[in-house]
């Protein structure tokens, strides 16, 4: 029996991967590489050392999903596929509803005709908008603010409807806070094409000189310094909290939600001196104006996922600014393939 793996050439993708394979699991996992290189899928067997069958694929795709199923005895699905860029979804919002829902919706129809219930959903913090207060707890109203959001706030709903309407299905939904850091090997990590939107890859190209100067979106937030707080979780803890999840659906049906982050806020000024700290490096930055559809203040409350899956984050800020580095070193321009390494 495997666990198929969606996306997972991906940044969370070959991390999951990992953590699965070192765990025991066989795994089959896809992608569609619209935002991975096929050298990712080599990184994930070097550093596992473990064999696995890994497909070119597209979730919206039937018959490449269903020659997947076909070929592969599956038992549970780590559904990690989609698009995820906030401001690229405002700009085209159909392709974000079709590749993020249509996928989703041909995934389960694929997974329901192979008799496949068990399931974990990547969903995001996203999803809890402006929200009212910090710590955000799983049951805080939810409203996205962006059609990526609504993307993931509908499937969550999709999947409730789905379990009601026939409870063998074994579903939780993981909604990542911000997932930073790289595996301590230096060989797997963040690969953003092009000039990272995200803060901490931003951070570590300008460390390495690949970038010249951060510029600081906002510093007239309500925080003690000034600038946004997020909730930044390293890559490997987060991956350690699918291992969770799909224990609890291998285990029982129904449906559950988990915030996936350390309970912890840190601000963009703070996560700027950790870097400058590890990297004995100082990271040029200018302060300007607030980024459109950015909150204050978000971080998560993390108990829940504490108590049920017996899951918490244990990795620091240092660790995850260290293990960015060495990735951003070993890998100046990301997971180069051999053939553009020769042209
Ligand atoms: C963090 C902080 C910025 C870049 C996003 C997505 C979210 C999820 C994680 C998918 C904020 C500030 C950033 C820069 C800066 N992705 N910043 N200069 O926006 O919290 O979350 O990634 O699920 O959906 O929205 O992360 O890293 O972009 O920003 O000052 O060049 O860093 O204002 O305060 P964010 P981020």
């Amino acid at each position: 029996m495997a666990v198929l793996v969606t996306g997972g050439s991906g940044y969370i993708g070959v991390h999951v991967c990992v953590e699965l394979l070192n765990a025991g699991y066989d795994i089959v996992a896809f992608d569609n590489f619209v935002n991975s290189k096929p050298e990712a899928v080599n990184r994930i067997r070097q550093v596992s050392g473990k064999e696995f069958k890994f497909y070119s694929a597209d979730m919206t795709n039937k018959e490449e999903l269903e020659s997947i199923f076909r070929e592969n005895n599956i038992e549970a699905v780590v559904h990690l596929a989609g698009l995820k860029a906030v401001g690229e979804s405002i700009g085209d919002p159909l392709r974000y509803y079709s590749n993020n829902i249509g996928g989703t919706l041909t995934l389960l129809e694929t997974m329901d005709k192979y008799g496949v219930h068990n399931l974990v959903f990547s969903s995001s913090a996203t999803v809890y908008g402006t929200q009212s207060g910090v710590p955000i707890a799983e049951d805080t109203t939810l409203r996205a603010t962006n059609p990526y959001g609504w993307t993931k706030l509908m499937v969550e709903d999709i999947l409730r409807d789905l379990q009601v309407s026939n409870p063998e299905w074994g579903i939780v939904i993981l909604r990542y806070f911000n997932p930073v850091g790289a595996h301590e090997s230096g060989l797997m990590g963040e690969d953003p094409s092009g000039v990272p939107s995200n803060l901490s890859p931003f951070i570590s190209q300008v460390a390495v000189g690949r970038l010249q100067e951060l510029l600081v979106f906002g510093s007239d937030y309500p925080t003690p310094d000034g600038t946004g707080i997020r909730d930044y979780i390293h890559i490997v803890d987060l991956a350690n909290g699918h291992l969770r999840a799909i224990e609890k659906v291998l285990q029982e049906p129904g449906i559950d939600v988990f915030n996936l982050g350390t309970g912890n806020g840190c601000s963009v000024l703070e996560l700027i001196r950790a870097f400058e700290q590890v990297s004995g490096k100082s990271i040029p930055y200018k302060l300007v104006g607030r980024r459109p559809g950015d909150v204050a203040i978000s971080f998560a409350d993390s108990s829940k996922a504490q108590k049920v899956l017996g899951w918490r984050a244990e990795r620091s800020i240092l660790q995850m600014c260290q293990d960015t580095l060495r990735w951003q070193i070993n890998n100046p321009q990301g997971y180069m393939t051999l053939a553009s390494l020769h042209s």
